[in-house]
């Protein structure tokens, strides 16, 4: 949905009063987490959403690593899940929907838990996801409101899912170009996450829907600080912005650029218009964004590209104004 929307909703549930909710929805984090004792707490998120590829092992696959990115985005570790998926009675084959809950499965697999369940109803339209429980210790969560003016912003994976998934279904690429974005997508942020866990974040988030400047912008929101990005250390697949720069952009980042531009990102004028809307792409299965002490920023990002996370990239810092900027 529309953040703008989304907030507005929110705000009309009533205020969450139980002393052992840790992490609930005042703030926009990636999960909510709930005290079950001192040493424990369990961290839960749900995500599902239609085919973005036609293979549907892998379209499950992708789901799943989809959702488990939530539980790594808090510094958790997954302990279970659940499936919730809507398949169309007629029309599809109920080995498509097998393909599908078997990709979702394997990807659990790899992640070290099991599907332990889940629910199905009848929908025109096919959709997939998981329910994921994790858990952390209480003073180890990784929220996204906590960001230091001075620390620097990393990313893990490229951004241009939205944009090469959509060309794809337009037939304006081929599978060859959008075979490193699926590549990404099926990548788990465990790696990320475990290599990033030897010098703890100060905020974390993983970049979805709302793309790189919308989940920023719910970091520094919730922080209160700013943040300056610089456009040209970003990480961005291949032809993704020549596709935007030809109108092959999502709906969905279209909409998060008017968004950002509404929360109070400013573009410099060298930022070009396909630069803005990669920036806002809605991604699938998205990175990592970790804000981190100044000085361990360095020896992460090595880490990181060492661990296997090649794309990881100092991409900008917070600040201590609440300006929100693009150079
Ligand atoms: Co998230
Ligand atoms: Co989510």
């Amino acid at each position: 949905m529309d953040a703008r929307v989304l907030a507005q909703v929110l705000r009309r549930l009533p205020p969450i009063e139980d002393p052992n909710v840790l992490v609930g929805t005042s703030t926009a984090d990636d999960a909510g987490v709930y005290k079950l004792t001192d040493e424990i707490a369990i961290v839960q998120t749900v995500d599902f959403f239609t085919p973005i590829v036609d293979d549907p092992r892998t379209f499950g696959a992708i789901a799943a690593a989809n959702a488990l990115s939530d539980i790594y985005a808090m510094g958790a570790r997954p302990v279970s899940a659940l499936a919730i998926a809507a398949f169309p009675e007629e029309g599809l084959d109920a080995d498509v929907l097998a393909e599908i809950l078997a990709g979702g499965a394997d990807k659990a697999r790899e992640a070290g838990i099991s599907v332990i369940g889940g629910h199905t109803i009848k929908d025109p339209e096919p959709k997939y996801g998981l329910a994921v429980t994790g858990v952390v210790h209480p003073q180890k969560i990784w929220r996204n409101s906590a960001a230091r003016p001075g620390d620097v912003l990393l990313l893990t994976k490229p951004l241009g899912t939205g944009i090469l998934t959509t060309a794809r279904k337009r037939d304006l690429i081929g599978d060859d170009v959008l075979a490193p974005a699926v590549v990404s997508m099926l990548q788990l942020n465990r790696t990320a996450a475990d290599v990033a866990a030897q010098a703890p974040p100060h905020a974390a988030t993983d970049i979805t829907g709302f793309g790189l400047l919308g989940h920023l912008h719910e970091m520094t929101s919730g922080s209160e600080v700013g943040a300056t990005i610089d456009s040209r250390t970003v990480p961005v697949f291949g032809r993704a912005l020549e596709l935007a720069r030809d109108g092959a952009a999502p709906a969905g980042s279209v909409t998060n650029l008017d968004a950002a531009i509404g929360s109070g990102w400013i573009f410099a004028d060298s930022v070009a218009p396909e630069m803005r809307l990669v920036l806002c792409d809605a991604q699938t299965s998205g990175g990592l964004l970790l804000a981190v002490a100044p000085e361990n920023a360095e020896t992460l990002v090595d880490a990181l590209r060492a661990a296997g996370v090649h794309a990881a990239s100092r991409i900008g810092q917070i600040t201590s104004d609440r300006t929100l900027r693009v150079n």
